[in-house]
């Protein structure tokens, strides 16, 4: 039996997270009742992982909306718009992110007359729903994505894309934890993932708990084990989707991509298709974050005496669509042309 992880969770009012910032040394949550810390904490990584982000703005909004419930309904509106725009400012590149903010939008549009008491708790049920809705999802993309893995063998992930990263349950890891489940003897090699080691302190701290065979390495070391024949595929998440199949995620997963296709192996994303951004016609228009560079001058002993050196440090890179064999979705896997099998899913209601 799998010890169920949730990063995110309402509880009396409040909203709880895993501080993510800790693992795997320490497994601690905490709570705070302020839309504005949910905000910063989603700035610091405490949660991070698109889906995830969503979610957590989405308690967020739901933390304003209950802090406005006394206002006259002009001042409710205008409050959650303030709460929306700080919100929006987190983090750019993971679109779960702007697509639950303007859920929200719209459940206030659409109901204009309702007061400020009764709105607060219509932006928590849908807050709610976003969340039960992201564990659903994740649940139908790791069986969709566990026929697709080999009976046995070797799986790259990069970054985690796991229940940390989601409501619960994980995509690039749930698609792993089926196939695990389903009884195929996956070994997986997870990438540490500089700089924030998420791979390293996420991934394997996850793996770890449910038991599933794997090999923490470098990210330099994902090559070497292709060509040894060590990995049989990868799959990864994605923080955004463009419409042609072109893809965001962490930063060294465009490296894996074209590792694979070196090695002739599968490289699949596995998503939610709310990360899928029709408006974004290719990868040249989904902003990528640049982080603080102290991120990367960390972990080096005297990093501080580097002042005056270039540091850079994207959080995410495009992995052109032509490097991807399929997109693991939950409402199907979309195999290229991207353009038309993405539209095509899009189509079911
Ligand atoms: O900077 P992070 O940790 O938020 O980046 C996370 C990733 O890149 C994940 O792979 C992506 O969000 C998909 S999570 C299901």
């Amino acid at each position: 039996m799998v010890d169920e992880i949730y990063p995110v969770r309402w509880e009396d009012g409040k909203v709880v997270m895993i501080d993510q910032t800790l693992l795997p040394a320490e497994h601690k949550e905490k709570s705070t009742g302020s839309c504005n810390e949910v905000a910063e904490w989603i700035e610091t990584m405490v949660v991070r992982g698109a889906p995830a982000i969503g979610v957590a703005a989405a308690y967020g909004m739901a933390l304003a909306a209950n802090d406005l419930r006394d206002k006259s309904r002009d001042d409710f509106d205008k409050g959650l718009l303030k709460a929306r725009d700080r919100l929006a400012r987190t983090r750019p590149t993971a679109v779960n992110l702007f697509w639950v903010l303007n859920r929200i939008n719209e459940l206030i549009e659409i109901n204009p007359h309702v007061n400020p008491n009764e709105m607060a708790d219509k932006v928590l049920t849908e807050a709610e729903a976003i969340r039960d809705e992201d564990l659903k999802m994740c649940m139908t993309i790791g069986k969709y994505g566990a026929e697709l893995l080999p009976d046995e063998g070797g799986v790259l992930t990069h970054c985690n894309a796991g229940a940390l990263a989601t409501a619960g349950y994980g995509t690039a890891v749930g698609v792993l934890r089926a196939a695990w489940e389903m009884g195929k003897k996956i070994h997986v090699y997870s990438d540490e993932t500089r700089p924030r080691l998420q791979g390293a302190c996420l991934t394997c701290w996850e793996l770890d708990r449910m038991k599933i065979p794997f090999t923490m390495i470098t990210d330099s070391m994902a090559g070497h084990f292709m060509q040894k024949g060590n990995i049989r595929l990868a799959v990864t998440g994605a923080d955004r989707v463009a419409a042609n199949g072109d893809s965001a995620n962490k930063i060294g997963t465009y490296t894996v991509a074209i590792l694979c296709k070196e090695h002739g192996l599968p490289f699949y994303i596995a998503a939610p298709f709310s990360t899928i951004d029709f408006d974004c016609p290719d990868g040249s228009c989904i902003p990528i974050e640049e982080r603080d560079r102290e991120e990367v001058l960390c972990i080096i002993p005297g990093g501080d005496t580097y002042d005056h050196i270039n540091v850079a440090n994207p959080g995410f890179d495009v992995t052109p669509h032509k490097y991807i064999t399929a997109i693991i979705t939950d409402r199907g896997v979309a195999y290229p042309p991207f353009s038309e099998s993405l539209e095509k899913l899009r189509e079911i209601p």
